[in-house]
């Protein structure tokens, strides 16, 4: 069956160009093989738009994005933008579009390679089998509570004061506890549900919810962690973990430190999902790799674009519901690393230390070496 999608790619800033660039090759080689007809618009975010618009998020980019099937989003920031007191920053497209297009659940898959234990800072035992998939609530919680501000001498000491809101509603914390229970259906049945239960209000009711919501899923075990401990299982224990679920600045820094203890930083793709809509209840979604704008080595065509590939193939799955095309690109990544096939990230942190020296290939190369793989796959 023929799928007809619009994607919106942004590449934003940094090495942003360069690795959607590559993701969006594969993307047309899947759309050329498998009959499938993708049309694609390029629009700015994050620091290029500041430059070009004065706005991080410009009308146009999220008119775009409503519009698509599917978001490529390469990744924001960089020095130049950098000032945290700025008013206008690039985080800010990336926190609207998610607001505005509803993209509450945000998935990161971290699984452990062999091949890149060598370049996990942790003991290779205690990463091997390694496979989570965190969830993290994207749209709600301490990032975007109201109040949130600064005030001045509001009372009476002199003193400024900044001040932000944790909040969840009943109905926020069910539809992201669903998602984790409907996706660790898929895996172990294992959801351990993060919060800090033992000092926030919002997190006794986060808990009681997400139990309210196992009651669904016999078949699922749930458990409850603090989220200070689970940050230091992630480093004693971190195979014992299934599907992750948490709210929005847990997650944001779980996921962090989940994704640093693989040794892959540059492989870990992810998505931000929506209410699934229309006939075929597909929810609509923005795919992006873990790691971000790189701008040291921006511009110079040697960075690893495989997270972003990996995203286009969850784009696939998530989005367009085209699971065999999704496992066909993940497969020719796995072929194109089977063959030796290494950017320069790798080759200084995977193979560092062990001797072997190998050519690192351009952002370009592999992009290519990855749809010549693909081409066999699909
Ligand atoms: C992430 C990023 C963003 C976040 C920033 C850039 C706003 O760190 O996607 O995890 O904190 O959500
Ligand atoms: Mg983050």
């Amino acid at each position: 069956m023929t799928t007809n999608a619009t994607i919106a790619v942004l590449p934003g800033d940094g090495i942003g160009p360069e690795i959607t660039a590559e993701a969006r090759a594969v993307l047309e080689l899947v759309a050329q093989h498998a009959g499938h007809s993708f049309s694609f618009s390029e629009h700015l975010i994050g620091g290029a738009a500041i430059d070009a618009t004065g706005q991080p998020l410009p009308a146009d980019t999220l008119a775009a994005c409503r519009d698509a099937h599917a978001v490529l989003l390469g990744a924001v920031g960089g020095p130049k933008w950098d000032d945290p007191n700025a008013a206008i920053r690039p985080e800010q497209g990336l926190l609207g579009i998610r607001r505005e297009l509803g993209l509450f659940a945000n998935l990161r898959p971290v699984k452990a390679q062999p091949l890149f234990a060598d370049s996990s800072p942790l003991k290779p035992e205690r990463i091997a089998g390694v496979d989570m998939l965190i969830v993290r609530e994207l749209t709600g919680g301490i990032y975007f509570g109201q109040p949130r501000g600064r005030e001045r001498d509001s009372d009476g000491t002199g003193e400024e004061r900044g001040f932000n809101t944790m909040v969840y509603s009943e109905s926020e914390v069910r539809r992201i506890a669903r998602l984790a229970f409907d996706a660790a259906r898929k895996r172990r049945k294992l959801v351990t549900s993060v919060d800090k239960a033992n000092v926030l209000d919002t997190s006794r009711l986060w808990r009681s919810v997400v139990s309210e919501v196992a009651g669904d899923y016999p078949d699922v075990t749930l458990e409850h962690q603090l989220v200070d401990s689970c940050a230091m299982r992630l480093i004693t224990a971190a195979n014992s973990f299934d599907v992750i679920v948490t709210g929005n600045m847990f997650g944001d820094i779980l996921s962090d430190e989940a994704s640093v203890i693989t040794g892959s930083l540059g492989m870990l793709p992810s998505a931000s999902l929506g209410v699934p809509s229309g006939d075929d209840a597909l929810p609509r979604g923005l795919y992006e790799p873990i790691h971000g704008s790189a701008p040291d080595i921006a511009g110079r065509g040697i960075a690893n674009p495989l997270a972003t590939i990996l995203s286009a193939a969850m784009l696939l799955r998530h989005s367009l519901g085209l699971a065999k095309e999704a496992a066909a690109v993940e497969s020719a990544v796995d072929a194109a690393l089977a063959s030796g096939a290494r950017t320069s990230d790798m080759l200084s942190t995977a193979e560092s230390g062990s001797g072997q020296a190998s050519q690192a290939l351009s952002t370009h190369e592999m992009g290519a070496l990855v749809c010549k793989e693909l081409q066999q796959q699909l």
